[in-house]
């Protein structure tokens, strides 16, 4: 169906693809696999006709085929869902799906067409997508969908799909794994990136392994294991298990009595309380937006408290700005990254500074120190493994795992008493993300109390030492992270429904 062959990309130094060839057979699930910045996201936007290649040669349903840009490639039936969605925050679902088709006089017509046919295309796939509501107000789990709606709404039967279930909780994986084996069923053919080996053996049919930009594997998926592939991606053992001692809590550092929090469609924090103490790790399990973002942002300051209190070390913070909560130790690393944890057209060294370039040992009567941010941004790119290693790229040419390495590294080198954590391993490969566990575990510690917000279930169960379930903006119980089992929490995250 699709073939790859000898595809050479490089952008400045770095040699993204290094003659690549991969084999995508027609019917089948098609899992690309590998290290942050390996070159999968650069090989399919390559297929895409989002990249053109410096050399090698694509060929699709047997023909040679040469793309000047994606429109050549939807023209073919080929669709693709990026790793960080390229959505209109402040238009409609339906306007997002139809947005360079429309036909000028005839948008509003359209527009009511389209709504009948997404509504009909989202039911047949159960995608429960709203046509008419704003992008603005979805979930980045329903924004997947509206992603995935667009590509086929375009008619695609060819879809690659970059990383689409980082950002789904563990039950919307198992529904998206549903409608895609029903897509396969209909005939057509999926490309999936994922950092998560045990959807590779749950959905795959053939799994392509890459490593520095170069093809290192092409297994069947029956015919390989987590451990095997886990070896491949890597070229180490890995440890697929967090470890870690019992945890020794002393002083409470973080109090939460009675919070509400006003989110954007009524009240998102609704009377919670609870205590982290340093050297902990608290945990938070919930199905994505059931206040457990509005709460965390409303104790880093970036939303506002309507009732209740927030205290630090004893003292209310409520009033605080975010720069006074970062100065008392509080840091942040936000579920959205892109959004609220780098600025993308910003290099290296400015974004490894955001929050405390005015510090004294950045800055001093308002002039930047050059070396010192130098130094802080080198040694966090040597520490948290950012590549490629350069203070000069700007973020966003990082790759999405890199730019999330950079992220953790900055609030972690903070070295702060209460660190907010959420999704802290969201699109990093299972090399960092074994790192970023074991970097969490030594601030616990080392007496950082820390609160842990994760969609993966697995994850706050095994670095959590007390874990809490929220529904509907309340804490609905707590539960011991080592004896409940995940079919308990998640009942308890739903309700039992
Ligand atoms: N537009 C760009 N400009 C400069 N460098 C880029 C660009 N896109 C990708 N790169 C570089 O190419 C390499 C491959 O990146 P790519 O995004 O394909 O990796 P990836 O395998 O998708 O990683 P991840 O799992 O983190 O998403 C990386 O070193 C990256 O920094
Ligand atoms: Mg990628």
């Amino acid at each position: 169906m699709l073939e790859l062959k000898g595809i050479t990309k490089r952008f400045g130094n770095v040699v993204a693809n290094n003659n690549v060839s991969i084999k995508v057979e027609p019917g089948t699930i098609h899992a690309i696999v590998g290290e942050n910045g390996a070159g999968k996201s650069t090989a399919m936007r390559i297929a895409y006709g989002f990249y053109k290649p410096d050399s090698g040669e694509i060929f699709f349903n047997g023909q040679k085929v040469e793309f000047s840009s994606p429109h050549d490639a939807i023209a073919l039936g080929i669709g693709m869902v990026h790793q960080h969605f390229m959505l209109v925050e402040n238009m409609t679902v339906t306007e997002n799906i139809i947005l360079g088709e429309e036909t000028g006089s005839r948008f509003r017509l359209d527009v009511i067409k389209a709504e009948n046919e997404i509504t009909e295309l989202s039911s047949r796939l159960r995608l429960n997508v709203n046509p008419k509501a704003l992008i603005e107000d979805l979930s980045v789990g329903q924004q997947q969908r509206v992603e995935l709606l667009k590509a086929l709404y375009r008619k695609a039967n060819f879809l690659i799909l970059d990383e689409p279930t980082a950002v789904l909780t563990p039950q919307e994986v198992e529904e998206f794994f549903g409608i895609l084996r029903r897509m396969r069923s209909e005939g057509k053919t999926v490309v999936i990136i994922t950092h998560k080996l045990e959807e590779v053996l749950a959905i795959s049919d053939n799994v392509t392994v890459m490593r520095d930009g170069c093809v290192v594997g092409n297994l069947k998926t029956a015919e390989t294991n987590a451990q095997e592939l886990a070896r491949l991606i890597v070229g180490r053992e890995v440890l697929l298990r967090v470890e870690k001692e019992d945890a020794k809590p002393k002083e409470v550092v973080l109090e939460v009595e009675g919070l509400f929090v006003q989110g954007k469609h009524g009240i998102a924090v609704n009377g919670v309380s609870f205590n982290v103490r340093a050297g902990e790790i608290v945990g938070i399990a919930g199905v994505e937006g059931n206040g457990q973002t509005e709460l965390i942002e409303a104790i880093a300051g970036l939303m506002s408290v309507s009732n209740g209190k927030i205290k630090f070390k004893g003292s209310e913070i409520n009033s605080l700005s975010v720069r006074e909560r970062i100065e008392l130790g509080i840091a942040h690393i936000p579920e959205d990254r892109q959004k609220r944890g780098l600025l993308l057209n910003f290099d290296l060294r400015e974004n490894a500074i955001l929050g405390v370039h005015h510090r004294k040992s950045i800055s001093s009567n308002g002039l930047i120190n050059k070396v010192a941010v130098e130094n802080h941004t080198k040694e966090i790119i040597e520490r948290f493994d950012v590549r490629p290693p350069n203070p000069l790229l700007p973020a966003k040419a990082l790759s999405g795992g890199n730019q999330q390495k950079l992220v953790v590294g900055r609030e972690l080198s903070m070295n702060p008493k209460l660190l907010l954590v959420a999704q802290p391993t969201r699109g990093v490969d299972i090399g960092a993300v074994e790192f970023i566990h074991r970097k969490l575990v030594e601030m616990r510690d080392s007496g950082t109390a820390i609160l842990l917000v994760s969609a993966e279930l697995e994850e706050v169960k095994s670095l959590a030492d007390r874990l809490l379930v929220i529904r509907k903006g309340r804490i609905v119980g707590e539960v011991d992270p080592k004896s409940a089992s995940v079919e308990q929490i998640g009942l308890m995250m739903t309700g039992g429904e």
